[in-house]
């Protein structure tokens, strides 16, 4: 009995979702997202502007991934105010879009490193959601792709990624002949 409770535990543990509530797709395969020391665990944790303003080590800790990945980094909290949207509406702004991430061979505090010297197609922008009243806090999901050989940003995506604002995942990844993000995970931010 004990050990069917200690099993089906360690089973929600691995399967429990990493991204947001109706965020489409549903990962459940954790993505370490470390900014200097602080792991973002777990997943939807609060953190500060200061925290996050600069670009985070992603990896891996319960196993090495070997190939070539994509990172993508989603604000899907963005007021209707700036996305044109109707009130009330939240729309998305892509903050990072990296190629080329790779194993580095280090491991930091159980993490199996990936990284990647890319600062395009779409460079790190650090969150700074507004003050909002009722306060809300903005969601910021990341996600890891495998990166298909000779991988590039389709013509039919490349103003979507520059113009950043309003970027749709879905059409993106049908459109970039990506699969499912094979990990993910999210912090959020207040304004
Ligand atoms: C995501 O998948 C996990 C594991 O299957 C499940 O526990 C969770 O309820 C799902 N979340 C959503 C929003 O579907
Ligand atoms: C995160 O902050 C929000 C308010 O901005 C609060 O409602 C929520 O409880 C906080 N979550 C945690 C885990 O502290
Ligand atoms: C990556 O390589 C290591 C060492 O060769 C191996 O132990 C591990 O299983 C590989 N990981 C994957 C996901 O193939
Ligand atoms: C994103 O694209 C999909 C597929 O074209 C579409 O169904 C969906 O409504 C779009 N989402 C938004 C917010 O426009």
């Amino acid at each position: 009995m004990l050990l069917f409770l200690y099993f089906s535990l360690l089973f929600t543990a691995i399967t429990r979702a990493q991204t947001p509530v109706g965020f489409s797709p549903n990962v459940t395969a954790h993505l370490d997202v470390i900014f200097s020391s602080v792991a973002v665990t777990p997943p939807g944790m609060n953190l500060t502007k200061a925290a996050v303003a600069k670009q985070p080590t992603i990896g891996t800790s319960d196993e090495a991934l070997n190939g070539t990945y994509l990172f993508v980094m989603l604000d899907i909290d963005v007021p209707a105010s700036f996305t044109g949207g109707a009130a009330g509406t939240r729309g998305v702004n892509l903050h990072a879009m990296l190629t080329g991430f790779k194993s580095s061979g280090q491991t930091m505090s159980g993490t199996y490193i990936l990284s990647s010297v890319a600062t395009s197609p779409a460079s790190y922008l650090a969150p700074a959601p507004p003050a909002e009243a009722p306060p809300h806090p903005h969601k910021y999901v990341e996600l890891l792709f495998e990166q298909p050989a000779n991988w590039a940003v389709p013509s039919s995506q490349q103003s979507a990624v520059s113009n950043r604002l309003g970027f749709n995942l879905t059409q993106f990844t049908v459109a970039a002949g990506l699969g499912s993000p094979i990990r993910a995970n999210y912090f959020q931010v207040a304004g």
